[in-house]
């Protein structure tokens, strides 16, 4: 467990600590293994991948919006998280993935945290240098695999994601149930998941 742990620390590590666990063979190397199970090696590396840049393009867009030099509208939303939920349902199609963005505060009720999800949120609230995570999941008599990856509260989210009465009149109006507001930046704002069932 303490290996595992220490492993998930970095990318590779999330991935090679998955593959200890399905396989038990703490021994395995990624360079020398092709397949776990029903699944091919790399597609879990690219899940990951993917996931950075979803997560570095939410953060570059957000980044780029300054609410001195304009005012943070419907428009302004079309370059931010509209984009980025956009960009993970092409992907997910393209490869036959299930990848969502779920939050226990969230604005869209499509993006409502499962069970699972709570879950993850949980875990990354205990171990806050946790930054993603394979679990073993099964579904309707499917096995699958699920990576998790925490989604971090930047100071530029905060335009849209911070205090209840400075949220755009946009958000205010189009998201009447929304809960993802009142955070700081640091907080877990949410988890991206990535989810693969046996065919
Ligand atoms: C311009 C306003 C704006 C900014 C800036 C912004 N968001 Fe959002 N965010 C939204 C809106 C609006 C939604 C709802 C999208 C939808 O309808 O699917 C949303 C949805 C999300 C979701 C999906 C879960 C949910 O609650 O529906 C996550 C996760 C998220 N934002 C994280 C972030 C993070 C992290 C940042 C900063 C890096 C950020 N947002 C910056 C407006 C913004």
């Amino acid at each position: 467990m303490i290996l595992l742990k220490l492993l998930s620390r970095s990318n590779w590590g999330i991935i090679l600590a998955a593959f200890c666990f399905i396989n038990y063979s703490p021994g395995m190397t990624l360079a020398n293994t092709e397949s776990v199970g029903w699944v091919d090696a790399k597609v879990l590396s690219d899940a990951v991948r993917v996931v950075e840049e979803i997560d570095v393009m939410r953060s570059k867009l957000a980044k780029s919006i300054d609410p001195e030099e304009i005012k943070v509208d419907q428009e302004t939303f079309a370059m931010v998280c509209k984009p980025v939920g956009m960009q993970a349902k092409k992907i997910a199609q393209k490869k036959g993935w299930k990848f969502r963005q779920l939050a226990m505060k969230y604005r869209n009720p499509k993006n409502k945290a499962d069970h699972q999800g709570i879950k993850a949120m949980e875990k990354f609230k205990g171990e806050p240098e946790l930054q993603g995570f394979w679990t073993i999941e099964s579904k309707l008599g499917k096995k699958g695999f699920r990576y998790f990856k925490r989604i971090t509260v930047e100071p530029a989210c905060l335009n849209c994601h911070g205090k209840k009465e400075n949220r755009p009149d946009f958000i205010k109006s189009k998201y009447p149930d929304d809960r993802a507001f009142g955070f700081s930046s640091g907080d877990l704002r949410g988890v991206y998941s990535i989810s693969f069932l046996e065919k």
